[in-house]
């Protein structure tokens, strides 16, 4: 496995300097290096795979044995070895077959799940389920973090034109300024928090829902407090311990991973502001992906092909980020949430089975909405010494029809920054622009400054309009995709130890911060940081 991601290196060395623009001298490039499925289209011809390097990643995902282990997973094994857990979010869309796990169907639940979190939103949403003192939630509170908040979140955000429920917010900092920010412009009487937290014990959800139930209290009292929790989580002890109505509370498996979350009960703020049936539509959209990710072969299947153009930027050509840049306002908090789900999953220095890995993990993911990023990082992407792959994505329309004009000029934006990215401009494409303005050395001079080296790869993902069926698609793609790169790197994408250490020594220093123990077994930098913020915080 590691020969053939040195002879795909090698391959790539040979053709690194080859224009990309010259392979569209085959004119039918655009459409063979492309996929097109459920009304969407990936388009990867403006990067520098030909047809042998595409075999090379074909035959490296055979060998790592993708299909077997999607299989896999899709029925239920523990594919999360390093914590005995199956892996099966796709079951929560997936609501027609049985899934098994240890024999047993799961579906059941998932299904009386799914119907229980139905009827509650349906009662908040028609007012029939209201505050104790009988004001109808009018605002709603997700408190979690990562997993329990950025799905949802992002979500919320991307299908506003289609919200019609409370109007929902997010807390997630233990920064005390989030929860007081957001609760600012809040009634109590008429706000229903919902505690998403898979544990349960995650010290920045607990602390805010403490919080939260404080202001709650403050204003309507104790007793009616507890009217204006939900919870959402795999820890029903736990929800108890803090007294959350158990039929407010909307339980789940270990065998749904945090940030894979969003399709269950961790969806439930989005199902309160698009309503049941659009989320239902949401969770279509999510299981015809899983569909055609099981069916379509080779280089038809489009999360195989989005992932092996990711490893073949990442590891075979050494590119360390990847820029995800949706021309989509309201996917905004796409990247934020495709961070957790790339470099959680896949930022991994040791194998499955406990080796080191041989190559580089997963990239860096990042990236703003178009076309605000134009204005600020874009220098780097066209004219820095890195190359940065950028994934670009844009809808055919918009939401606004009076509108048509601004969308127009959208697309324009995202297809003119992907030509630019390959074909660049010559120093003396840059030298005739400026003849009559500049001469002899002062020209040269000026004109090195405009030339744009070009041959910088990118993606385009385009789609219809982005509805709730078509963010489905588009989560459950980028989902699979993560997959793929973590079967073929051999990572296991399911666990997150290294988010633990940080979380062991908080906990630690919360005592020595508060001046309550000692900072005698830290290092100098902590112990001097310590004194100087507890002095300066007076
Ligand atoms: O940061 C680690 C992590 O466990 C994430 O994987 C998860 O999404 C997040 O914390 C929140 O966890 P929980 O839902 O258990 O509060």
């Amino acid at each position: 496995m590691r020969e053939m991601f040195e002879e795909l290196k090698s391959y790539r060395d040979g053709v690194a300097d080859r224009p990309i623009l010259s392979l569209f001298e085959d004119t039918g490039r655009a459409e063979a290096f492309s996929v097109s499925t459920l009304d969407m289209l990936f388009d990867y011809s403006k990067t520098n795979i030909d047809a042998r390097a595409r075999d090379m990643l074909l035959a490296l995902a055979e060998e790592r044995g993708v299909a077997e282990r999607r299989e896999e997973m899709f029925a239920g094994a523990r594919i999360n070895e390093t914590e005995g857990r199956a892996v099966l979010h796709t079951a929560l869309r997936n609501l027609d077959t049985a899934v098994l796990v240890d024999g047993c169907d799961v579906m059941q639940g998932v299904r009386e799940t799914l119907h229980r979190m139905e009827t509650f939103a349906s009662g908040i949403r028609s007012g029939a389920f209201h505050a104790p003192g009988g004001a109808a939630f009018t605002d709603v509170v997700n408190i979690g973090i990562g997993g329990s908040d950025l799905g949802p979140a992002m979500a919320v955000q991307a299908l506003t034109p289609y919200a019609d429920g409370p109007r929902c917010h997010f807390v997630s900092n233990v920064d005390g300024a989030h929860i007081h920010d957001v609760l600012a412009g809040l009634n109590p009487a008429a706000t229903l928090f919902i505690v998403a937290s898979k544990t349960f014990t995650t010290i920045e959800t607990m602390t805010n829902a403490e919080t939260a139930r404080d202001w709650v209290a403050a204003k309507v009292g104790n007793e009616q407090a507890g009217g204006h929790f939900a919870a959402l989580s795999s820890n029903l002890e736990k929800t108890a311990e803090f007294g959350i109505d158990p039929a407010r509370v909307f339980g789940f498996e270990d065998w749904v991973g945090g940030r894979y979350s969003m399709w269950g009960p961790i969806g439930l703020s989005l199902m309160l502001a698009i309503g049941p049936e659009r989320f239902r539509a949401f969770l279509d959209g999510g299981a015809a992906m899983d569909a055609h990710f099981r069916a379509a072969e080779g280089a038809d299947n489009m999360p195989l092909m989005l992932a092996l153009v990711g490893l073949w930027h990442n590891q075979v050509c050494g590119h360390a980020t990847r820029a995800v840049l949706p021309y989509d306002q309201r996917l905004a908090r796409l990247p934020a949430y495709l961070q957790q789900l790339e470099m959680e999953s896949n930022g991994k220095s040791v194998a499955m089975d406990g080796a080191d890995l041989p190559y580089d993990s997963g990239p860096v993911v990042w990236g703003e909405p178009g076309t605000n990023g134009q204005h600020a990082f874009y220098q780097l992407i066209h004219q820095g010494t890195r190359v940065v792959p950028c994934e670009f994505m844009v809808a055919a329309r918009g939401h606004e029809p009076d509108l048509a004009h601004q969308h127009r000029l959208l697309m324009a934006n995202c297809l003119a920054q992907s030509e630019a990215l390959m074909r660049g401009r010559s120093l003396d494409e840059a030298r005739d622009r400026l003849a009559g303005k500049f001469e002899g050395a002062e020209l040269e001079r000026q004109a090195r400054h405009r030339v744009f080296s070009g041959n910088r790869p990118s993606t385009t993902l385009v789609y219809p309009l982005l509805t709730p069926r078509m963010l489905g698609q588009i989560v459950a793609l980028y989902e699979h995709r993560v997959f793929v790169e973590g079967v073929i790197l051999g990572i296991n994408s399911f666990d997150q130890w290294g988010v633990e250490l940080g979380k062991e020594l908080a906990t630690a220093l919360g005592p020595i911060v508060a001046g309550e123990a000692p900072a005698d077994d830290k290092d100098g930098s902590t112990r001097r940081l310590v004194d100087w913020l507890r002095s300066a915080a007076g």
